[in-house]
Order: structure tokens, then sequence, then C-alpha cells
């Protein structure tokens, strides 16, 4: 997936550190593309120069997993109160009843325009297939195509109310790949029987092999130790060969799972080559709700799967929606959280952490031409900080984020003053 590059973006960026290394480098911009990145570059004749020294730059954020169709919905028709998953699936399917083509397509380029705000310019969004009517799905194919210049958006056929144990449950996935997702999902742990769950992991993986899609299945979000559709997802993407095309979201069921089991598990994780996204904001406010104490954490482990070297991202997940009363689209909150709920508090671990919304998240979305580097697009943001240890501790604002050399979105830094 690649990015058009806008005619004309001549730029000269003075004085950054691009990601993790030196201070004081430049970057030259020709045509929307990186022509040149090195210290001392001095402007050509027709280059606009902006000067951001003693600024940090990083290649932009990606969303790899959040719900655009249900975002900005929190309250309608009611609030979840028990904050379980289970009621939110609920207060959804009485909001679905009300959905329109106008209400996704305002609701969703809102939220994506708030997250350009903060960084972002790709997202995969799941979409919510259990509607005969497909209402949300037909929204979103449109504003991708409305908005691929300045947001690259990927879109997952997600069954929230499962395939086998839905009606019509198949027929609503094959219609959704017929209609052009991006990937197909699932839902195992919301299946009815151990076997429908099964059976929903066979049928997703052979429409996926038969549309050549990704696939991107919403993987066990439960604390029960007992669900185990990662397994069959694992294998049968070992099996044929796509490991790197799949992605396996939440497994927040990991969670529990007892250690032997897990180590035989990440043995087959890590043969099949899958990738993993960790939605740590929004599980750990929706896990553990039927513990007492000592209650679960009810995120993956991303640590022992980092540690494995299996490829794990960050997502929000939702935004003021039935599984989220708060969350703003930021991923740096979801990094931050992520990173103290799973207690990868070591140094390295800290400072190298801007790769679960950036290099991770590209290896999950499968993208190419991303990341700063002479020939690619010139897609990258500004942040007001030296570097990433204090951008993420003080959440530093995105001064800018650039699209092909052009600016998406951008804010004045912050001025803080102390009077004692
Ligand atoms: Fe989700």
């Amino acid at each position: 997936m690649s990015t058009p590059a806008s005619a004309g973006a001549n730029l000269l960026i003075k004085g950054v550190r691009i990601e993790d290394g030196p201070a004081g480098v430049d970057i030259r911009i020709t045509d929307g593309k990186f022509a040149e990145i090195g210290a001392g570059l001095t402007p050509r004749e027709g280059e606009k120069v902006r000067d951001y020294t003693g600024k940090l730059v990083l290649p932009p954020y990606i969303e790899s997993h959040v719900h655009l169709d249900t975002a900005l919905t929190s309250g309608q028709p009611r609030y979840n109160e028990s904050g379980t998953l289970f009621e939110g699936i609920e207060v959804w399917s009485e909001r679905k009843q009300t959905l329109t083509y106008e209400d996704v397509k305002e609701r969703a380029g809102r939220a994506l325009r708030q997250q350009a705000q903060f960084g972002i310019q790709y997202v995969r969004s799941h979409v919510d297939v259990t509607d005969p009517d497909l209402t949300a799905l037909r929204a979103l194919i449109d504003l991708r195509e409305e908005l691929k210049d300045s947001m690259t958006l990927q879109l997952v056929a997600f069954p929230q109310e499962g395939i086998e144990s839905f009606p019509n449950g198949r027929d609503l996935m094959r219609r959704a790949a017929e209609m052009g997702v991006d990937a197909i999902g699932a839902i195992p742990h919301f299946e009815f029987t151990r076997e429908y769950s099964v059976s929903s992991l066979n049928f997703a993986v052979e429409l996926a092999q038969e549309y050549n899609l990704l696939m991107d299945v919403h993987c066990d979000e439960i604390d029960d130790e007992a669900s185990r559709g990662l397994e069959t997802l694992a294998t049968r993407a070992l099996e044929a060969g796509i490991g790197p095309r799949v992605t396996a979201s939440h497994t927040t069921a990991m969670h529990s799972y007892n250690n032997a089991y897990f180590l035989r598990l990440v043995r087959l994780l890590k043969m099949s080559g899958i990738n993993f996204v960790s939605n740590p904001l929004v599980n750990t406010h929706l896990q553990g709700r039927v513990d007492t104490y000592p209650k679960r954490r009810g995120v993956t482990r991303v640590k022992e799967l980092t540690e494995a070297g299996i490829n794990v991202s960050f997502g929000q997940d939702d935004i003021e929606d039935p599984w989220n009363p708060m969350g703003t689209g930021n991923l740096r909150d979801v990094v931050l959280n992520g990173l103290y709920v799973t207690q990868m508090m070591a140094r390295p671990e800290i400072t190298g952490s801007y790769n679960f919304i950036t290099h991770n998240a590209a290896r999950t979305l499968n993208l190419s031409d991303y990341g700063i580097e002479v020939g690619n697009t010139a897609n990258f943001i500004v942040l007001d900080a030296e570097d990433w240890f204090h951008a993420l501790s003080f959440g530093a604002p995105v001064l800018a984020n650039f699209r092909a050399g052009r600016v998406l979105a951008e804010c004045e830094p912050l001025a803080r003053r102390v009077h004692f």
C-alpha cells in the first residue's frame, strides 16, 4: 500500500533528531519524497524551510486497531454500566438499529481528523458486518477513498456477533469481501461453542485466501483461560504460509494461560510468524470485571511475545463508544499505559516503545513505503520534544503531521510558565 506524492512539496526541515539517531539533522523533501538526509543541508531555490531545531521527528503513528464505526457514540442509546465487553456488545446491538450511512461517515471522519492531530496517518479499522444492510461498511469504504490522500485506511470485516452464531454470518462476511475490505476478521471467543469457534476460524482463513486479503481476528478477548482460538488461528496461518499477513488482536486470555501451555504455544506462534495487536487501555478497562481480588490486568503477554521476537503493535481500540467511555485517539496514552501495565519499564523498553505505534504497526498492516529513508514518500511527524523519552513522559504535542511533505495537521508549541 503506497501513498501518492502530492505534486510540488519541496521542503527543507532543519535541526531535528530522527527517531533515536543524532540531533542536528536536516531533511530535504523533493516532490513529496525524502531526497536527502544529513547535517548542514542548505536551502535550494524554491524550497520552503521549516526550522525545528532541537525537535524530534518520527515516522507517522499507525493506529493498528480501532473501531471507527462505533466511535463517538458513547451513551447512545445508553451507557455501558457494567464495563464489560459483553454489555458493550448489547449496547452496540441497540445502537446499530439506528445506524445510517451519513451518521457513520460523519463520526468516523471526525475521529480520523482527531487522530491526524495526534500524528496518525495510517489506521486499521474494524467494521461490524453483522448488519444485514452493511451500512457502516458502505460508509467506511467511501470514506477510505475520499480521504486517501490524507489518511491510509484499512478496513477489516469484523463479525461482532459471530460468523457461525449470527444469522447468515458467513454470507455477510463473503459480501464484505466482495465489497472490498482489506482484511478478514473473526471473533472465536464469542461463538456459541468451541466447535463454532474452530469452524469460524477455518472459514475466515479460507475466505482471506480466496480473496487474497489480510486477516485480523479479535482472538480470545476474554478472561477465560480455556479460550484457545489463537492456537487454531496460528496453526492455520502456518499451514497456509500466510503468517505475516495475519494478526491476532487482543488475545487477553493469554494473560490467564498457565505457563506450561504458554511455553508450548509460543513455539507455534514464532513458527507461524503472525502479528499481535494489544489494546492495553481498553483491555485494562474491560477485562477482570468478574474477578474479585486479586484482579487480573487482562492484557496479553506483550513483554514475553516481544522477547520471543514476535511482532506486537498497540492500538486504541475504542474512542468514546460502548467499550470505552473515554479515549481521544491519542496513541501516546496507549503506549504509556501499555508500558506500565505490562511492566516494560526498563530503559531500553521505554526508549524503544515508539516502535509499538510505528515500525511494528507497519509490519502488522503490511505497509510498504513507510519510514524516514531517502526515496520513500515524505510522511513524518515533528514532536515538541528532544527525544522519545521526553515526548512520551511529558505528553509532548505533535507540532506538525506531514503527508508527502504537506502539512495535514499542526499546533503551536506549549508555552509553560511557573511563577515561583
Ligand atoms: Fe477491538
